[in-house]
């Protein structure tokens, strides 16, 4: 029987690959140190688990909650854009409260895409990106990642080329996976193109709060006139480290916002009300919780560049996100991200997410996510060190290593 339309166009994720060998490694005994998954480990902070116990011995939080979000959660969400970014929102019709910030993304893709419209999509990027579009009927046209000055010349071309003309572009800095950060200049380029050319932009913010350096990410909405154009999304996992509560933000145009919230209110009720109650008291916070995560995820990574470093693999600093976008040493650059990624779970106990699991683009790279502790990180560089000082003479007869993808 033939596939599902829709999924066909849903290749198997290819970390589900590397999922596989690293379960059947550990099933064997090894000790992979996971640095594949972006999950974080952190336990969320105790204030915020404290207040979703407390809301939750209320029956009143017991039934369906609100689609949109509750007005104290949307309220707090307008609170911290005017803190952090300077940025005045509407709490009623700018902001909406979202299952994650993946739902929100993929719901935003479904409410405002016609079949066959065209979106400009970083290569490689977080794949939802191109993937909510896909599911949702779009066309996806392939943008750089990177924030330079090739960009504004891409987007110009993805417009002259286009089809009809491109509906959106995609932003995500600081970027999963190359950790690029963008800077507010090069979203006045950005916001200046997309108002001339009328593109929706959908930024995602997620790591808004991972970053290391005195210059925190800023927002696209802090360029003048960007609410005219642009919808941002925020997340909780990782500022909060709270992955699994699934509670994100969608804020910016309101006829954007609008749409999303109305194909919400016939797909969800909302989180939880407990989680959101939670949410809310973690956004109005004093912020030494941020700080605290960010304190953690800083010192992983200066531990993994300076280790891995010391076995021999240079990997650029990044200035921001939970993770490293590390070049894949010359000798193994052949044999492509997957292959390469493979072989550090088979030979080295170390599992990373392939390259090209983000897109054609990010093949030469694997992707390091900062999701275990210094202690293991440290071990995952002796582990390396041992595999690139051997691997020659130990898989020259496995694997040929000039073998080209
Ligand atoms: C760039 C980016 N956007 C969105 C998400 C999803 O976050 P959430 O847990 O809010 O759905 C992630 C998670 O890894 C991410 O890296």
């Amino acid at each position: 029987m033939e596939e599902f339309h829709k999924v066909r166009r849903l290749p198997p994720y290819v970390f589900e690959q590397v999922n596989r060998l690293k379960a059947s490694a550990r099933a064997a005994g090894a000790d992979i140190i996971d640095l594949g998954m972006g999950n974080p480990d952190l336990p969320t902070p105790q204030g915020i688990v404290d207040k979703l116990c407390e809301a939750v011995q209320d029956p009143r939080t017991h039934r369906y909650s609100s689609s949109k979000g509750i007005p104290g959660l949307r309220r707090a969400q307008a609170a911290y854009y005017d803190r952090r970014f300077g940025v005045k929102l509407n709490p009623d019709t700018q902001v909406v409260a979202t299952l994650g910030s993946k739902e929100g993304f993929a719901n935003m893709a479904q409410a405002i895409t016609a079949p066959g419209d065209v979106v400009l999509c970083p290569d490689p990027t977080y794949p939802i990106h191109a993937f909510g579009f896909i599911m949702s009927g779009g066309v996806v046209r392939s943008i750089p990642a990177m924030p330079d000055d090739q960009f504004i010349p891409a987007l110009e071309r993805g417009v002259r080329h286009s089809i009809p003309k491109p509906l959106a572009l995609i932003l995500n800095y600081p970027s999963n996976p190359t950790a690029h950060v963008a800077s507010l200049d090069f979203y006045k380029d950005v916001v200046a193109f997309a108002r001339k050319n009328e593109i929706i932009i959908l930024s995602d913010l997620a790591y808004s709060e991972i970053y290391f350096d005195d210059a925190p990410p800023p927002s696209v909405l802090q360029v003048p006139g960007a609410i005219d154009v642009a919808v941002e999304f925020t997340s909780m996992s990782k500022t909060f480290s709270m992955p699994g509560w699934r509670m994100g933000f969608a804020v910016g145009n309101e006829r954007l916002i609008s749409a999303l919230t109305r194909v919400k209110s016939y797909l969800d009720y909302g989180a939880f009300t407990p989680i959101q109650v939670a949410a809310a008291a973690a956004l109005n916070g004093d912020g030494s919780d941020i700080a605290e995560v960010r304190n953690i995820y800083k010192h992983r990574r200066d531990v993994l560049v300076e280790s891995f470093g010391r076995a021999g693999w240079d990997i650029p600093a990044p200035a921001a996100t939970m993770f490293a976008w590390a070049p894949i040493p010359e000798k193994f650059r052949s044999l492509g991200s997957l292959e390469f990624s493979k072989l550090l779970i088979e030979h080295a106990d170390v599992a990373v997410a392939p390259g090209i699991g983000f897109g054609e683009h990010g093949d030469d790279f694997i992707r390091v996510a900062l999701v275990e502790n210094e202690h293991r990180i440290r071990q995952a560089a002796r582990n390396l060190k041992r595999f690139l000082s051997t691997a020659e003479e130990k898989l020259h007869n496995v694997i040929s290593l000039n073998a080209h993808r």
